[in-house]
Parts: C-alpha cells; structure tokens; sequence
C-alpha cells in the first residue's frame, strides 16, 4: 500500500524549488544589508522552553505543539516558533556576555497542531529575525522597515503593516482590569477557551477567531486609551520614525497576536492574494522574554515570515537553464571520452548533464527535454577527428569544433 506524508506536511518538490531558493536568497541579501548573523537552533527543544516562554495560555502551548518523551524521559516539543529555541541558545551560550547587541536570522521549519488549510500547514517553514539589546522607538521602526523591505523586495502586491502597542506591565494590567470587567457581561457569548481565559489572560480574547467571540468584543475598551506616557510616547516615536523611513501603515489597538511574550511594539503584514490566512509576517517588541528564560534584563523585538505564505504569492519562476547536455554514441572510447567532456564544462562552472546506458534516440530525448540551450555530441567519427558537434537544441543547428576548443566554443554560444 502506498505510504503519503502526514496531513498538514507538504513535500517541497523540485518544480517549486526555485521560489524556495529566491525568498531564501533574498532574505538573506536583506540580512547582510542590516547586519544580521545567521543562528541555527536545533528542531527539538524540551517542552520548558516553549511553556516558559511562549505562555501556558496559547494556543500555540495549549492545542498545538506536538509534544513527546523521549527514550531518555525527557520532555521535548518540535518547536512552534524560533523565538523562544533561539533565545534559548543566545543564553546558553553566553552571546549576550560577550557581544551585548545580537542580530540573528533563522530559517527552518516549525511545527503546529492546527487544522491544515490553504496557506496553514502542520509543518511550515519561517524566515525570523530576532534583535536583542537595543532599546527605543528608532530599533523598533528600523526592525519593521526591515519586514518591510524584505515583503517588497519579494514583490509581494497589496503589502499592508498593521502596529500597535500592547504597553508595559503597568499599563497592559490596567487595560486587562478593564478588559476583564467589560467580558464579564459577555460571558454567554464566548466560546469555552475564553470563557476561561477572560480571568487568566482576558488579551487572548481578543485574538479569538470564534465569530461569537469577535461579536462579543465590539465595543471593547481599546489599548490605546491605557498606555502610560512613556509607552504613549514610545509609540508615537515609532510611529514617527515609519513616517520618515516611507513605511505605510494602519494602527490596529485589537492586534494582539497569538503569543504572551509581546510588550509595547507589534505589527502584523499582510498581502493580496491569500485569502482567510493572509498574515505572511507578525512580530514585536518582548521586554522580559529573555530573563524569563533564565537570561539576562536584556529587551529584543523580532519578526517571522511564514514561507509557504510567501511562496504562494510569488509568480511563476524564470528557470535558469543555462547549460549543456552531452550526447555519447559508440564504443567504450566514446562514452569514456564523453565523461571527460562532462567534467571539463563544470570545471569551467558550465552546468553539464548525460545520461549512461541509454540509446541515442533516448539520450536526443532527454537533451531536448532538459531545457539548457547546447548539446554536444560525440561519436566515434568525431573521436577519430578529434572534434565534437555542438547542436544548438532550439534551431537544430550544428557546428563541429575541435575538441581543444570545445568548452570555449560552449561557452561563447551560451554567453550570447
Ligand atoms: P506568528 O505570528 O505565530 O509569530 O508566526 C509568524 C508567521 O508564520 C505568520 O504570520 C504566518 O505567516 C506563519 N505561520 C504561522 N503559523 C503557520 C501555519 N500553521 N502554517 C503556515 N504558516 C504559518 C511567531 O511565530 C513569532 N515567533 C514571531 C516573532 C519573532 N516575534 C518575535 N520574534
């Protein structure tokens, strides 16, 4: 019986590999231009990790992570998110002693219990950014310039930022004592998650996709009438500073995002063309996410793109095809010499194919359908010569070369 892959875990075929490859690569170039150093962190993390740093009360923590013991009888999750794994590493290692400002990019697959759909999968892959030890509106506007920059250079259409401020401590629970004293007459309404959370984590609300749940918060008190003054003018600054930096944006005080770590800055983007999940990066500012982890007061903002989202949105790629296949038909000279050749063009840094044990008509086949623009072929006429055919495989012209002069001769038709 044929085995297929697990609901929610796609495979990223080769057809599909060059988008893969373009987000990748321009993700990075972006990086380079901010000063960002690459961190990988391990897939699996002990469950501690996640519960302390995501918060027992999410979604993410409570439904999603696909959680196990393993031989040894440790608790272990696949992680959710980057954010918690790599703090955990910038703590473990010390990067914070010896450099206290970190810029650091990861890019991997991360993995949620959720019911798969179009644009939301049980495996998905995140582009993160994570900036640890700067402080100020100026970090935060320049860390969503970069989000920014990165949805445009993709070419993403429609690309819309979304901010708010979720305040400090101080401000967020006096906005919580309001929250939580307007959803008690709300009680009826909630699904049984909110029903619960309204006490314990009365935010979590207000991200609820539950339609009786977002009637429910219509008419909520809103963040934006809580937030002290130095968090009032911490946003306005960043605010600001997006202005100057050309960034549009809305302001959106119901944004509160699916994870607990989050103090003051937070923004979401999203793009046309994704329908229900339109999201394709959210983030913020967490000022106590790193001592709660056991790290030091250190503050860091940060942002994930989901890449299957990205991916989706992207035209078809150009394909680069430049290359040549070569043909072999004759005795063991022939097709030993045509492996000599194969290894001369790569050497030269020309992408080169052949297939072995195949007739000539099937060889002709494969070179038509490989998609570079140049064969050469080689037979034993040729080898008695000491030349090879180039065959143009769009016209169908031929030239014959010396076999000196070959990988030249190649290299001038595919360079034209
Ligand atoms: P998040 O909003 O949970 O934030 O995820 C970020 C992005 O990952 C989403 O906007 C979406 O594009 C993508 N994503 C999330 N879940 C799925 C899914 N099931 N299938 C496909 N794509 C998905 C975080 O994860 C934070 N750690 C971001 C962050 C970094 N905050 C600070 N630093």
């Amino acid at each position: 019986m044929e085995i297929k892959a697990i609901r929610g875990m796609n495979d990223i075929l080769p057809d599909d590999m060059p988008k893969w490859h373009f987000v990748e690569q321009t993700a990075r170039k972006i990086f380079r231009l901010y000063g960002f150093s690459e961190l990988r962190s391990p897939i699996l993390e002990r469950t501690e990790v996640f519960f302390r740093g995501i918060g027992d009360d999410t979604d993410v923590v409570e439904k999603q992570m696909y959680t196990f013991t393993d031989k040894s009888g440790t608790a272990v999750a696949l992680r959710p998110e980057a954010t918690a794994s790599v703090l955990r590493s910038v703590i473990e290692h010390g990067l914070l002693n010896r450099e206290p400002i970190q810029k650091l990019y990861s890019i991997g697959p991360m993995f949620r219990y959720e019911r798969p759909q179009k644009g939301r999968y049980r495996q998905f892959h995140q582009i993160n950014i994570e900036r640890l030890g700067e402080d100020g509106p100026l970090c935060d506007a320049e860390t969503l310039h970069m989000a920014y920059a990165l949805a445009t250079s993709l070419g993403l259409a429609g690309v819309r930022m979304e901010v708010n401020s979720l305040g400090c401590d101080d401000c967020r629970q006096q906005f919580k004592t309001a929250l939580k004293e307007f959803l008690r007459e709300k009680e009826e309404k909630l699904c049984t998650d909110c029903a619960r959370r309204k006490n314990t984590n009365p935010l979590r609300v207000l991200d609820c996709k539950v339609v009786s749940c977002k009637q429910a918060v219509e008419g909520a008190p809103s963040i934006e009438d809580f937030l002290c003054e130095a968090c009032r003018v911490h946003y306005h600054e960043v605010l600001a500073a997006l202005d100057a930096l050309g960034v549009p944006y809305e302001k959106n005080p119901r944004l509160v995002r699916g994870l607990d770590y989050y103090t003051r800055t937070t923004f979401e983007l999203t793009a046309e063309g994704l329908g229900s999940q339109n999201a394709v990066a959210g983030g913020g500012r967490y000022d106590h996410l790193i001592q709660t982890l056991g790290g030091p007061d250190v503050t860091g903002i940060g942002f994930a793109f989901g890449m299957e989202r990205l991916i989706m949105l992207l035209p078809e790629q150009v394909q680069d095809n430049r290359g040549c296949f070569v043909v072999a038909q004759g005795n063991a000279t022939v097709q030993l010499t045509a492996l000599t050749l194969l290894k001369a063009l790569r050497s030269v840094q020309i992408p080169a194919e052949a297939v072995f044990g195949k007739s000539f008509k099937a060889q002709m086949r494969k070179a038509g359908k490989s998609g570079y623009p140049l064969c050469v072929i080689l037979g034993e006429e040729e080898i008695a010569q000491s030349m090879v055919t180039i065959k143009n495989l769009q016209d169908s012209s031929q030239v014959q070369v010396d076999m000196a002069g070959f990988v030249e001769k190649v290299r001038s038709l595919l360079d034209k």
